[in-house]
């Protein structure tokens, strides 16, 4: 954060939180378009998608996955019209669930699960099932990205998954390393105002590890294209050969070793670059988030919090750090910015919206006791002048079963509720989504 160099967070023990395991549990798919029920009042210039994509279902037959990371992906659709919302969800029919789904076990390995061989196969199928070609998971839960006005569902593999916004339907996949020599790309790439999009991959060969910088052309030379005329723009050797360091987004800098997940904003000030994130000291968080550690309660949970860096004053702290940051992209990404928002985490998932003023160094926040809201979404209101002129798009959730979810719309300016559309569906906390304007 410009000159404030972060300092270490004190540790503060946090006891006998409420269980969030129904937000770990595999939910019903909504297919019918529902409407929700509006309190408040959404605006009426506010027309469009928000999209949001995480893990829905944890298990096949007896076969249970490990990390909240491997669930299968379920599609979120919140559509917004002249005041009014409906919802609809579908469970992403890659071909990954449609393999499980049909031998009802796991038969394709995940981040935090391995498959097992069918029990049920006799000693010869088995031995020839160590012949069979390993399959990379196409489970493309993390987040929805654009390339060249379509929309897809990536993860970090080099598969990926374009889908229909309407109807969420798959409608092809997609294989990074067909069109590069990449082994995967992140689920986060950055966007020029023109539609080029950029992201990174690692690639893994004889002569040693690269990171490579991926350019995707904003435009398609004929119709039915995906990611052609995708070129790696620059590879940068790994320093040593098989060690190649992990990123979930991207930005280019030099530093002590930590994990970050996702940045908030870089932009040059006074010939300086200046690069604002979200990071730890270790990669511990990934083990803190194992399904059966998620699905703990009270002392248990007591057991499992983990420490968190300072971004901010003393307050950030209280609202338990930040993260899934996002900014006002389409003005401000590259730029000098004031704002950004975020979840803060005083639970294992976020339990409050946060909207961070860099410069005044102030936070507001939005909570409510029990529910869990996701990742933050900036609307612009058309022909805004300000930074924060917009709303905040956020999806709020409750393990309570009486409870409904719903989705939030708060004003950027003062971060007061403006309204929610209430849903009766059980849903899952989440990762990432996406407004798109209709
Ligand atoms: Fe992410």
């Amino acid at each position: 954060m410009g000159n404030t160099h972060q300092k270490k967070a004190i540790f503060r023990e946090r006891q006998n939180l409420p269980s969030i395991a129904p937000l770990l549990t595999t939910v019903k798919e909504t297919p019918q378009t529902i409407p929700a029920r509006i309190r408040g009042r959404f605006p009426t210039w506010l027309n469009g998608y928000l999209l949001r994509i995480g893990p829905g279902k944890f298990e096949f037959g007896k076969n249970k996955y490990n990390h909240w990371f491997d669930g299968m992906a379920l599609l979120h659709q919140f559509r917004m019209e002249k005041g009014t919302v409906t919802y609809k969800s579908r469970f992403l029919q890659s071909d990954t669930y449609m393999a499980n789904s049909v031998h009802d076990r796991i038969v394709i390995s995940e981040f935090g699960t391995l498959s097992l061989p069918d029990p049920c196969k006799n000693i010869f199928e088995r031995f020839m099932s160590k012949f069979e070609k390993p399959t990379i998971t196409d489970n493309t839960n993390v987040n929805y990205v654009q390339y060249k006005g379509d929309y897809y569902v990536s993860t970090e593999t080099n598969f990926m998954n374009k889908v229909d916004i309407e109807t969420l339907e798959k409608t092809e996949k997609v294989d990074w390393s067909k069109f590069i020599a990449v082994n995967g790309a992140t689920a986060h790439p950055h966007y020029d105002p023109d539609g080029t999009a950029y992201n990174m991959g690692n690639s893994y060969g004889p002569s040693g590890s690269c990171y490579n910088v991926i350019r995707v052309p904003p435009e398609k030379v004929d119709v039915g294209e995906t990611i052609h005329g995708a070129q790696v723009i620059c590879s940068i050797a790994s320093t040593e050969k098989m060690k190649v360091s992990y990123y979930h987004s991207f930005g280019m800098y030099f530093s002590k070793p930590f994990l970050s997940f996702h940045q908030i904003n870089a932009f040059e000030d006074q010939n300086c670059v200046v690069l604002d994130l979200c990071c730890q000291d270790n990669g511990r968080s990934l083990d803190v988030y194992q399904l059966q550690n998620l699905r703990k309660a009270g002392e248990g949970l007591d057991q499992i919090w983990c420490s968190h860096e300072n971004l901010h004053k003393e307050d950030l702290e209280e609202e338990g750090g930040i993260e899934f940051p996002q900014i006002n992209y389409g003005q401000f990404n590259g730029k000098k910015y004031r704002y950004f928002y975020g979840c803060g985490f005083r639970h294992l998932v976020g339990d409050s919206l946060i909207k961070v003023d860099v410069v005044n160094k102030t936070l507001k926040v939005w909570r409510e006791d029990g529910f869990y809201p996701s990742e933050p979404v900036f609307v612009p209101v058309p022909g805004a002048s300000e930074e924060d002129g917009g709303v905040i798009l956020s999806v709020v959730i409750s393990p309570k079963q009486n409870e409904s979810n719903f989705l939030l719309v708060l004003d950027a300016k003062n971060f007061e509720e403006l309204g929610r559309a209430e849903v009766p569906v059980q849903m899952p906390y989440g990762f990432h989504g996406t407004f798109v304007p209709i």
